[in-house]
């Protein structure tokens, strides 16, 4: 064993330097590759690296358990002799290219094979197969026995085991088949497609922490805005939405044709589930019958469409687009051709608006990072006048712009001040100095001609007359942020979106109350209640929301002092876990929100908290390879320690608990499976021993009942979450391609047929059934069958793309 390890380290090295052939390049060189295509090149590269060192460490933890477990029974090494126990390694360096996933299951009946075959009797063939078929290593009953490679004609076929053996990462992952079925299991049966399908039923949250001038009324009575890649049509009165779902990456700008039924939504650069590059483009829809109408840009845009714009004389055949590459191109289409006319580059500075001015049919403007431009189309080319500050103060960004009914041009900047650019000029001819204290965000005139605008950091939304004058002002409630836009209703009703990724409904005289609420950063802990129509969610911004379904308003919300990363119910419901990124977990009163506990084991992040389904015991999981368990009574009141459970040699990922309580099963990074004994805390080494365990959830990814979700070339880390129906017949899973796939379960053949559902833009982090389907319809639930699966999912917020080639592949 020493022998192979040692060897397998001195291999390392001129493998690792095979790998890196820029490490011999000159950078300043000639390659012609440019820096940021380089970087990101390294990058990958060292995703790549990681990924494989990784998987060596856990061969050479799982080396060591032998080890261990070798001397804990008494044997000598000498006894042994040399092993060629290897193969695991060299399997995994040569996983350099992502090794697509092997099966390894009997051809002949499984049935012949009973289950005896963990008894360890003897030697020879037994041996062989006790010792291989435990997931990760030979741990069986106690006794290790050396593994021993299959021979050429070996009597004894390792997988003739009654277990599916499936490869990730070049990673043998053994699963067993449950007794019951070992008779009747063939890998070659083909699942059928789930009787269900997926419908997007509502989505929670809005885009404001990084997008603008993105929230409109239309006269549908719906507002408009997005969040991910789906535009959202929001009917405040019928409390309904409907989704313009056509994009395939976040949406980042969006606008509103004269019209008032066209719309325009700008998206960013994505890669595909194949690796292919997703391209940044418009897609121009029409909101009432969500039909695409026309798909600009493919190929024209860089990075990521930031602002458009539709032409509002002229019947707005015009549109205006500007793209986040480094010369912020600014373009303008013919839309119904879809033939760009124009372009020229912008600014090298960051560009926060583009637009039209609304009866200058050839007078575009432009404004970001200290500019304002005027901008003349004639005849397929811009020329551009730069706005001229004077004697006025410079604004760091020019942040928002809006027109009066004489045409006159209003920008808000970050210095709080409001500049008057009279009709068809560049010079300011009136100022409102000190409009707010901090950034004025947004800008909206209204139908009598009154000027609204917002305010970043004092969240003041004030009216103002046609002189300038001051006329009224009101303040958005501080959990809600900073004003991102504005946006006005019905009568004297006004929208106003905020950079926590709210949207607030009010008025000047009432003040503003929220309409949707979001996460503002990547989000993973999700949790449904166990018999109420109630979910929980808590994210990296420290906050924790209880939702009500019925409402989708949170019932309660609270700030905590870590980012929270997993969260989970006491069976009873009374009660509920959260754990943190610092290993501090805590458990939360669910009706009053009060602290109840909290508690603090390692300092990594706690990856799951979970209940025994009879209440008595909460496993937490963490990113330091333990899972510590708790005794837990007094209906989720009081929490005792019973131990630490340590086996894993990466972090904990996902957690399931036995139905009758008596055992849990961990998944981790490096894909082990692993049982546990809650009351001792030691692993259960016969696997064998709970294959026929009915499990109350299916959270673990890796797993007999669940292996069929991994698609072809999948490398582990590309599904972040499944879990199964309450009926047990539907399985779903959350993916890094901003999909939700709905199988059957269980789900146990390989590459088994799945619905998929889109609106998220890359990775879904985490998806949750809610406890009963049929309380929403009850709630009066229009249109929401029986037929239809609820699930609730959380995504990760991305950041604003930056480079589209840097890779976005999470990591878990
Ligand atoms: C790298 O290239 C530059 C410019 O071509 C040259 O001056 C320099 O000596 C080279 N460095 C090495 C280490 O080759
Ligand atoms: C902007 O681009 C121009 C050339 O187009 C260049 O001269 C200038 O240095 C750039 N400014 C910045 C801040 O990058
Ligand atoms: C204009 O409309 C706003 C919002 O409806 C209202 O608060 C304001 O009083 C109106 N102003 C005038 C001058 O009509
Ligand atoms: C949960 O259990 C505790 C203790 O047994 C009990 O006080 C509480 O009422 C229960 N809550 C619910 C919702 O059943």
């Amino acid at each position: 064993v020493e022998f192979g390890v040692c060897s397998q380290l001195c291999l390392l090295r001129p493998w690792l330097s095979s790998r890196l052939p820029w490490l011999d390049d000159n950078l300043s060189g000639t390659s012609g590759m440019e820096v940021d295509d380089r970087i990101s090149y390294l990058e990958q590269r060292l995703q790549l690296q990681e990924d494989e060192i990784q998987v060596l460490k856990a061969a050479l933890a799982d080396v060591l358990r032998r080890l261990s477990a070798c001397e804990e029974n008494g044997l000598s090494l000498q006894r042994k002799g040399p092993t060629k126990g290897t193969r695991l390694q060299s399997s995994s360096l040569r996983a350099a290219q992502p090794t697509p996933w092997v099966l390894s299951s009997q051809r002949a009946p499984l049935a012949s094979l009973g289950s005896s075959h963990l008894g360890a009797q003897g030697a020879g063939c037994r041996a062989w197969r006790a010792g291989r078929s435990e997931p990760g290593g030979a741990r069986g009953q106690g006794q290790w026995l050396p593994p021993r490679p299959p021979r050429p004609n070996d009597p004894c076929p390792y997988a003739e085991d009654g277990y599916v053996k499936m490869f990730l990462r070049g990673r043998p992952v053994p699963m067993y088949v449950p007794d019951a079925l070992v008779a009747t299991y063939s890998l070659d049966t083909k699942l059928e497609l789930p009787p269900k399908k997926l419908k997007l039923d509502w989505v929670y949250g809005y885009r404001g922490r990084d997008c603008r001038a993105n929230l409109f009324l239309l006269p549908t009575g719906e507002i408009v805005y997005f969040v991910a890649a789906v535009a959202v049509l929001y009917c405040v009165e019928e409390q309904r939405q409907r989704h313009y779902l056509g994009h395939n990456d976040d949406i980042k700008c969006l606008a509103v044709h004269p019209d008032m039924v066209t719309i325009a939504t700008g998206q960013v650069a994505g890669t595909s589930k194949d690796g292919k590059p997703l391209l940044p483009h418009v897609r121009v829809w029409d909101s009432v019958s969500l039909n695409t109408l026309h798909v600009l840009g493919l190929g024209a845009f860089d990075r990521a469409v930031s602002c458009v714009g539709f032409s509002k004389s002229n019947g707005g055949g015009l549109l205006c687009a500007v793209d986040e590459s480094n010369e912020h191109v600014l373009s303008v289409w013919d839309w119904q051709k879809e033939q760009k006319i124009a372009d020229v580059k912008c600014s090298n500075e960051s560009v926060l608006a583009a637009t039209f001015h609304p009866t200058e049919p050839t007078l575009l403007i432009t404004c970001g990072k200290s500019h304002i431009y005027f901008w003349n189309l004639d005849k397929g080319s811009l020329s551009k006048r730069q706005g001229i500050f004077e004697k006025h103060e410079k604004p760091k960004y020019v942040l928002c712009v809006a027109f009066t009914e004489n045409g006159d041009v209003v920008t808000g900047d970050s210095g709080g001040n409001l500049y008057i650019w009279g009709k068809g000029g560049n010079r300011i001819s009136q100022a409102v100095l000190g409009a707010h204290e901090g950034g004025v965000f947004g800008l909206c005139v209204l139908r009598n001609g009154t000027i609204v605008s917002g305010g970043g950091k004092d969240r003041r939304v004030v009216l103002w007359g046609r002189d300038y004058q001051k006329l009224q002002e009101n303040e958005v409630p501080e959990s809600f942020g900073p004003v991102r836009t504005i946006a006005e209703g019905k009568d004297d009703t006004l929208f106003v979106g905020t950079t926590r990724n709210s949207v607030l409904q009010g008025s000047l005289a009432t003040g503003f109350s929220s309409l949707v609420q979001g996460h503002t950063e990547e989000l993973w802990g999700l949790a449904t209640h166990p018999s109420l129509d109630q979910f929980l969610t808590c994210g990296q911004d420290r906050q924790v929301h209880l939702w009500s379904v019925a409402t989708r308003r949170p019932l309660w919300s609270k700030a905590i002092e870590d980012a929270a990363r997993s969260a989970g119910f006491h069976p009873n419901g009374s009660v509920l876990a959260v754990g943190t990124v610092t290993g501090r977990w805590l458990v939360l009163d669910t009706e009053t929100r009060d602290l109840v506990t909290i508690h603090t084991d390692g300092s990594e992040p706690i990856s799951v908290v979970s209940f025994s389904p009879d209440g008595s015991y909460l496993a937490v999981g963490s990113h330091d390879n333990f899972v510590y368990v708790y005794g837990v009574s007094e209906g989720g009141r009081k929490y005792t320690r019973v131990g630490k459970c340590s086996g894993h040699s990466s972090f904990i990922t996902h957690l399931d608990w036995a139905a009758d309580s008596s055992c849990f099963v961990t998944n981790s990074l490096d894909y082990e499976i692993l049982y546990w004994d809650p009351t001792t805390c030691r692993q259960i080494p016969n696997a064998g021993a709970v294959r026929n365990l009915e499990w109350a959830t299916a959270s673990c990814v890796l797993g007999f009942g669940v292996f069929g979700i991994w698609p072809e070339g999948a490398d582990g880390t590309d599904i972040n979450a499944v879990c199964r129906s309450h009926d047990g017949k539907l399985l779903a899973s959350a993916d890094d391609f901003g999909k939700v796939h709905l199988f059957s379960y269980p789900c146990c053949q390989p590459r088994a047929p799945s619905h998929a559902a889109g609106g998220h833009s890359s990775h879904v982090t985490n998806v949750a059934f809610l406890p009963d389907d049929s309380l929403l319809d009850d709630a009066g639930g229009r249109g929401l069958g029986r037929e239809r699966a609820r699930i609730m999912i959380c995504g990760r917020w991305m950041e604003p793309a930056g480079d589209p080639g840097a890779p976005r592949r999470a990591r878990v």
